[in-house]
């Protein structure tokens, strides 16, 4: 078993490859006396992910099925909750949340809500949610109107990262999933973007080592920004980083793009605007995007969507403040903007309608 790695917040995070098969007398141990309940889905189950945990061993399993967004409702969670009671689970469980972003997030809120709140321990196994949805605390799922619309922050009593779990996820997922590595470098740190550049094809080949040296970087990131400000006050906000227009594409698309290629799009768009706004004199804006398409990942909206319809779309982005959007930008790669205290800026609305069309694929 690794050793837990990154020190920040009240959590530890063990990153590793390999040790899925050894972890759960970890987790015996760790939870001595306390009775662990397995939240996971269907496909990761076919992939033998949660065979490999239990290594034969009974214990409480709820099954997400279909797997992803569709099941991300109130209804999985109460089902879970129904199935921990009745199966006579009480304060003394600990649920383990074996899976991708959605399984974090609904087996983490069934743990904030279930006998007023029993531990969560996140298992992340996609490129998303190791980098960035095991850590943080953010729980919940979708109401029939809006994505994350019920759930509560609710901290991980721990966070297991096996890099080994990547190879079996599919490459499109996967690499969606490492624009939230490029996000998490351009943000906070200079020299973890140079090492994803020098190390794509490692990336793209899923190395062990440069999956373990990703994992480090994303946690040392998310957790220090997230401890310093847990609940979205201010400065967790440049999480949201490539995400204003992102989203507005994401749901434009019906989800047709995956989350990450979205804010893929979304970091371009923002390189727009710092230079729109005379704040790009450097070359990062042909880094990020240079970056992000040897990744395999888009950097253009894709033809046919009403980019008008974008702009209103980013009015409802929880970082919009009186109907008028805010952006995260950078200061330098490596570093994002900070004006007068705030880590979202206001633009100007005929801007961002200017600068939408040239972004469209040609
Ligand atoms: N809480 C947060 O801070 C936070 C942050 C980012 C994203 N999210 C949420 O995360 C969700 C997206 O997460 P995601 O991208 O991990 O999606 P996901 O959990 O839906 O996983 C994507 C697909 O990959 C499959 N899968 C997962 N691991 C696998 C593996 N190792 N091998 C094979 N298949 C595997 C899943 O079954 C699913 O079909 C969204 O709901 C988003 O809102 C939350
Ligand atoms: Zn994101």
């Amino acid at each position: 078993m690794p050793v837990p790695s990154t020190p920040a917040g009240a959590y530890e995070i063990c990153i590793g490859k390999d040790f899925l098969g050894r972890l759960w007398p970890a987790l015996e141990a760790a939870f001595a006396g306390r009775t662990l309940f397995v939240v996971t889905d269907a496909e990761v189950a076919r992939a033998g992910h949660l065979a490999a945990l239990l290594g034969g061993r009974e214990a409480g399993v709820y099954v997400i099925d279909p797997p992803g967004e569709n099941s991300k409702h109130l209804q999985t969670v109460a089902e879970i909750v129904e199935q921990m009671d009745r199966g006579f689970l009480g304060r003394d469980s600990v649920v383990a949340a074996l899976g991708g972003g959605t399984v974090g997030d609904i087996a983490g809120f069934a743990a904030a809500i279930f006998k007023r709140g029993v531990p969560v321990v996140q298992i992340p196994t996609t490129t998303v949610s190791q980098a960035d949805s095991a850590i943080g605390g953010k729980t919940g799922v979708d109401s029939s109107v809006s994505k994350n619309a019920i759930g509560a922050f609710w901290q991980p009593a721990a966070v297991y990262i096996d890099t080994a779990t990547l190879q079996t996820l599919d490459d499109r997922q996967y690499r969606a999933g490492l624009a939230e590595s490029v996000k998490h470098a351009a943000i906070a740190d200079a020299e973890y973007f140079a090492f994803l550049e020098a190390h794509v094809e490692a990336l793209l080949k899923r190395e062990g080592e440069a999956l373990v040296h990703l994992a480090e970087a994303n946690c040392r990131i998310k957790a220090a920004v997230t401890a310093e400000d847990p609940t979205e006050k201010n400065k967790r906000r440049i999480l949201n980083y490539g995400h204003t227009i992102g989203h507005a594409v994401e749901s434009a698309s019906g989800f047709g793009l995956l989350h990450g290629e979205a804010v893929a799009i979304g970091m371009v768009a923002a390189g727009r605007i710092e230079a729109a706004l005379g704040l790009a004199a450097d070359d990062r804006g042909e880094r990020i995007e240079g970056l992000l398409t040897k990744l395999g990942l888009p950097t253009r909206i894709p033809r046919g969507y009403a980019t008008e319809g974008l702009t209103d779309l980013m009015k409802r982005d929880k970082k919009a403040v009186g109907r008028r959007p805010r952006f995260v930008l950078l200061e330098k790669l490596g570093q994002a903007l900070c004006r007068d205290g705030q880590w979202a800026c206001e633009v100007d609305e005929e801007m961002i309608r200017t600068l939408l069309p040239r972004l469209v694929a040609g």
